[in-house]
């Protein structure tokens, strides 16, 4: 632990919990999650200003479901108990924990009843986000309820005294409306937590957590060009300076003049002190994908593909190394922590298996959210223009064109989607992300009195936050039919162009 006023997370399992640690580190505090079963020497340390204990999949009465030392309400801390945590802390002290007839799931309306400190200047009726079955019956000795919904009656509860609090609902998901203001209360006003927390302050932490780990080996640092894996490089090169072997591998299925930009930023005449390679698989990934059709087939084709790469590059180090990349935290959700099926299998070097030939990982930005990583690059100096690149994915243009892979294909989406690029920065509009895509779909056209059998090109422009739901992006018309225009004119192989006016879900973002 860092020795900086924090607020402790106290993991009992839930879905948000990050987020949670996130929305404090929002007030510029630092907050860190640690598991339930924690020794309690741990939070009673002078710099932990609060807990908040998180939400979680079980029942407090269960057996062996996840509890904490009783003692810990004696220490004196400032606690915020969310949903499991609050039944938790009921339970705890004497309360009466049961299922109800009927559950809560999604926004529901609350009623604040009495009066607390992490309902200051918060409206009296709201929309908060739920997700219980189980329920406070009967509040502890000394608590006194603050919110009701018209199923939950004890929908938050607290000892104001004793600075304990404990709430039904989830203030943490922006679906609940000023749950930001009740959390900013508990920190700041309650917690009293010094905003010390920056990126300053997270570049040091991690230099420090790097140099320990990797000590005088080397370490190969995945360069993807996108911002995550930017920001792990110019990390390592601070933690490491000439310790780091950054590998960018050109698949050929980058955005048009994207290889030549990476080396342009990470390259020998950059900035950057970093030992810079760039190898040129195009020819590689595009025989290997020739012939494939099947989405998920492409995919683990480019994955072995990679995997490939990099063990061709260990073979240059002598006595092992690192495997450096820029994994951030929602990568982690997709990749298992959370329950879903496998829509695709996402494909970025964070996708790499982890029996790999190298001593041991180095993730840097594994708890960091995307505006964060953000933030972090910028501190570090690196270029708006790279720092502010919207996702593009480890499969590159593999996911955008239909059904093969072809040298054709490749070039129609990069020049389409040049355009379509050029265009929207012309515009002001900031789609959150958006490119030219290939459909697989060939029709009849006619250019210059001639009958033409050409492809579609389709546009895709989305507004999201997480990039797990999505909304199209309203473009203006006359951006999108100059669009259709320029593409069908400048581009050989083009006569049609179409918008793709689907939400995520039922549609993805990627179109394979
Ligand atoms: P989908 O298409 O699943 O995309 O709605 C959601 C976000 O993830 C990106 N994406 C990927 N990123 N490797 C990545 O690094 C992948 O294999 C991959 N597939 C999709 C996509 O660009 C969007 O931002």
């Amino acid at each position: 632990m860092c020795a900086m006023e924090k607020i402790i997370v106290l993991d009992f399992g839930g879905q948000y919990n990050q987020l949670i640690a996130r929305r404090v580190r929002q007030f510029k505090v630092y907050s860190e999650i640690l598991a339930f079963n924690h020794d309690l020497s741990v939070l009673s340390d002078p710099d932990v200003k609060g807990i908040i204990f998180t939400g979680g999949p079980n029942s407090v009465y269960a057996e062996g479901s996840p509890t904490i030392d009783k003692k810990i309400f004696e220490i004196g801390k400032p606690i915020l108990g969310i949903c499991y945590g609050a039944q938790l802390m009921a339970h705890l002290l004497g309360g009466e924990v049961g299922t109800a007839e009927k559950g809560e799931y999604g926004p529901v309306g609350l009623h604040i009843n009495g009066k607390s400190d992490i309902f200051e200047s918060v409206n009296k009726e709201l929309s908060v986000f739920m997700s219980h079955r189980d329920q406070v019956n009967k509040l502890p000795e000394g608590f006194t309820r603050t919110a009701s919904t018209d199923t939950c009656p004890n929908a938050a509860f607290s000892n104001e005294a004793k600075h304990l609090y404990a709430v039904q609902f989830h203030p943490e998901v922006t679906h609940t409306e000023q749950g930001l203001k009740m959390l900013e209360n508990f920190v700041l006003n309650v917690c009293g937590a010094k905003q010390e927390w920056d990126s300053s302050y997270f570049v040091n932490k991690k230099i420090k957590e790097i140099k320990e780990k990797v000590g005088d080996h080397k370490v190969i640092c995945a360069l993807s060009g996108g911002v995550d894996s930017a920001v792990t490089a110019a990390l390592l090169e601070k933690s490491l300076g000439d310790q780091v072997i950054c590998y960018f591998i050109d698949h050929g299925l980058m955005r048009k003049n994207e290889g030549d930009e990476v080396e342009a930023v990470f390259g020998e005449k950059s900035r950057f002190k970093l030992h810079f390679n760039r190898l040129n698989k195009g020819d590689l990934f595009l025989g290997r994908l020739a012939g494939v059709n099947e989405p998920e087939k492409k995919r683990k084709i480019i994955g072995k593909t990679f995997i490939d790469c990099f063990g061709e590059a260990l073979k240059d180090v002598a006595n092992g190394a690192y495997l450096a990349q820029g994994t951030i935290y929602p990568d982690r959700v997709e990749s298992g922590l959370g329950a879903s099926a496998t829509i695709k299998s996402h494909h970025n070097v964070g996708g790499l298996p982890k029996d790999l030939p190298f001593i041991g990982l180095v993730e840097p930005l594994d708890e960091l959210f995307k505006d964060e990583v953000r933030e972090v690059g910028y501190y570090l100096g690196l270029p708006a223009s790279l720092v502010e690149r919207q996702p593009f994915p480890g499969p590159g243009l593999a996911t955008r064109i239909v059904g093969e892979v072809t040298p054709e294909k490749v070039r129609i989406v990069q020049e389409a989607d040049y355009i379509f690029r050029e265009e929207i920065a012309k515009s002001g509009i900031k789609p959150a992300q958006y490119f030219a895509a290939l459909s697989n779909m060939k029709s009849v056209g006619v250019k210059g009195d001639e009958r033409s059998y050409d492809y579609s090109v389709v546009l895709r422009a989305v507004d999201t936050d997480d990039f797990m739901t999505a909304k199209p992006t309203k473009i203006p018309y006359e951006v999108l039919t100059l669009v259709a225009d320029r593409i069908v004119n400048e581009v050989r192989g083009v006569n049609r162009v179409l918008f793709d006016f689907t939400t995520k879900p039922p549609a993805t973002i990627e179109l394979e």
